[in-house]
């Protein structure tokens, strides 16, 4: 039986105070379960203060650098995150391909550099309206998935979660339907079985990413090839963020 991880992507929105208010008005309401994992990315700005309050939500990051130091200003290491035990990372972000110009072989090396320091890369992939609509997803997502793992070890490979968010349903109010979902996600797991073996597709977590909301997420997360969701707007509204960690009831 596969965890659901169900992550919230702060984007840059909230300050510091804010940020630590939500933390410590949602934490003790978030339903503690050993099945369920559930985080927030918050802005590196408020990681230290937030994962002061936080006991139950699961505070991550949305980017790191690959490089342990150096002159790369404005960038954060991931030694940084580990002194403050952060434990997954957001990484190739659709925004961070498209706006800063991010690419595979980036992304791949942040993956490696955070497995090296034992935090979870969550590597999203997806693709855009127009490779959509030409079909082309599966491949488009085959090319990110093959350079995102590659030179990674199977033993590695199963740490990383994968979230799958399709860029025309992000911030669009636009859904992917639970059925569309699911085969993308299915043929993610396919793609891993490719890369590595059965075993490593069966143990992998994969995400779905793009208008989930707490009406809408137990369908999702009720589909047999996804198991978890990184959820952009939803989960910036304190009941909204509880009504998705909580959909089970
Ligand atoms: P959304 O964003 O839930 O606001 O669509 C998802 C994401 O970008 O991770």
């Amino acid at each position: 039986m596969r965890k659901k991880i169900i992550v919230g992507n702060w984007k840059m929105f909230k300050t510091n105070s804010q940020a630590i208010e939500f933390i410590k008005t949602v934490d003790s309401k978030v339903k503690v379960n050993k099945d369920i994992i559930a985080g927030i990315a918050v802005p590196s700005i408020m990681l230290s203060d937030v994962q002061k309050v936080a006991k139950n939500i699961v505070i991550s990051a949305q980017n790191c650098y690959f490089e342990k130091e150096g002159a790369f200003t404005g960038e954060i290491s991931v030694p940084m995150l580990q002194d403050l035990k952060i434990k997954y990372v957001v990484i190739g972000h659709s925004e961070r391909r498209d706006i800063f110009g991010e690419t595979d072989e980036m992304i791949n090396n942040k993956a490696k550099s955070l497995l090296a320091a034992n935090i979870t890369p969550i590597l999203c992939c997806g693709e855009s309206l127009e490779t959509y609509e030409s079909g082309k997803t599966i491949a488009w997502v085959k090319n990110q998935i093959t350079k995102g793992f590659a030179g990674i070890a199977e033993q590695d490979a199963k740490k990383i979660v994968i979230a799958y968010e399709p860029i025309w349903a992000i911030g669009t109010g636009k859904v992917a339907t639970p059925q569309i979902a699911q085969n993308v996600c299915k043929e993610i797991r396919d793609i891993i079985k490719g890369i590595y073996n059965q075993e490593v597709a069966n143990e992998i977590l994969i995400q779905y990413g793009g208008s989930v909301k707490p009406e809408n997420i137990k369908d999702i997360l009720d589909q047999a090839d996804i198991d978890g969701a990184l959820v952009g707007g939803a989960s910036l509204i304190e009941d909204s963020y509880l009504g998705l960690v909580n959909y089970k009831g």
